[in-house]
């Protein structure tokens, strides 16, 4: 019966410790880190997020200096913006709330963003940085996934890695550290042909595809590690919602020696990886030493 992979208490302890170090750093600096969340338009689950974001950051004492936009802003408003909060020494990380309604370009704005303020680490610069394994912004969830690892002593070096999913925002970028922690990765995505032959090969399945509980048992090798990034919502028969991942947990669980829970795995990792970006551009911008 796999172990679970607890991103909630990780992420409950990481937050503890940032609160200590925001709390020092302000008293030495006069103010605190900044992060700026910005949203355009009603998406229901992008205002519960960033709703989460911003209690998350009251909490550590980050100052908050997003806003909310009408769904009508344009490209070139919202350019503005993020001009201006480039210039803003008070901000230190500033991040778009994906998805944007369909007249704006995500990926020029995304390119606006000071790399230095790239809380999400997706600027093209930062993604480079990734590719060529220098320091700098990493994508928060894929992020979060390898500090999970990490705290539990999971050595991914030499091991089988399968990331199912190819997103710019997830399943890239954690290739790329698993690449990084000296694991063997093939990435599988929805033209891969038999997909439970090449995940049954991994040590380290890793999944964030948005499929409601599409791996099953029998793809999955015994002892493996299971990390699903995936969070869908289902309504049962009583018309009740809640989350499920990628993964089918009753049924995976037995069989793998590891586990994420969906929820309280690696959504509360996202979460805290953010804020744990905000502080880390505030004291690269401050000249700060950890
Ligand atoms: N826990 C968190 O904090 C967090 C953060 C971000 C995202 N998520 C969740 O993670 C999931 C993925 O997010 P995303 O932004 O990466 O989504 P995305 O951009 O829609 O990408 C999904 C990926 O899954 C692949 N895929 C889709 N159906 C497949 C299938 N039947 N078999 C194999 N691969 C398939 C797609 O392949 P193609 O490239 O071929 O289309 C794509 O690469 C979602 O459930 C999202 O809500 C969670």
């Amino acid at each position: 019966m796999a172990s679970l992979l607890d991103g909630k208490a990780l992420a409950a302890q990481m937050q503890t410790e940032l609160t200590e170090q925001v709390q020092a750093l302000h008293a030495k600096v006069g103010r605190p880190p900044g992060l700026a969340v910005l949203m355009v338009g009603d998406h229901p689950a992008s205002a519960a997020y960033v709703r989460g974001k911003e209690r998350s950051c009251a909490k550590v004492g980050i100052a908050s200096f997003g806003g909310h936009f009408p769904a009508e802003t344009s490209q070139a408003e919202l350019e503005q913006l993020i001009q201006a909060l480039n210039q803003d020494d008070r901000v230190d990380g500033i991040l778009v709330q994906l998805p944007l309604p369909d007249h704006l370009d995500a990926v020029a704005l995304l390119n606006q963003i000071d790399p230095n303020k790239d809380a999400d680490g997706l600027h093209p610069m930062n993604l480079g940085r990734l590719v060529r394994g220098e320091p700098g912004l990493r994508s928060c969830t894929p992020a979060g996934v390898m500090r999970l690892l990490e705290e539990y002593q999971i050595d991914v070096k030499g091991k089988q890695a399968v990331m199912v999913g190819r997103s710019i925002l997830v399943g890239k970028p954690l290739a790329l550290m698993l690449l990084a922690a000296d694991a063997t990765v093939t990435i599988a995505h929805s033209r891969t042909l038999d997909l439970g032959a090449i995940t049954r090969t991994a040590d380290i399945l890793v999944t964030a595809i948005g499929r409601i509980e599409l791996i099953t048992p029998e793809m999955v090798k015994p002892g493996a590690i299971v990390v699903d990034v995936g969070i869908n919502r289902i309504t049962d028969g009583a018309g009740k919602a809640r989350l499920v991942g990628d993964v089918q947990f009753e049924t995976v669980q037995p069989i793998a020696s590891w586990i994420t829970p969906v929820p309280g795995g690696i959504g509360p990792m996202t979460v805290t990886m953010l804020l744990h970006n905000t502080v880390w551009s505030y004291r690269q911008r401050l000249n700060l030493t950890p």
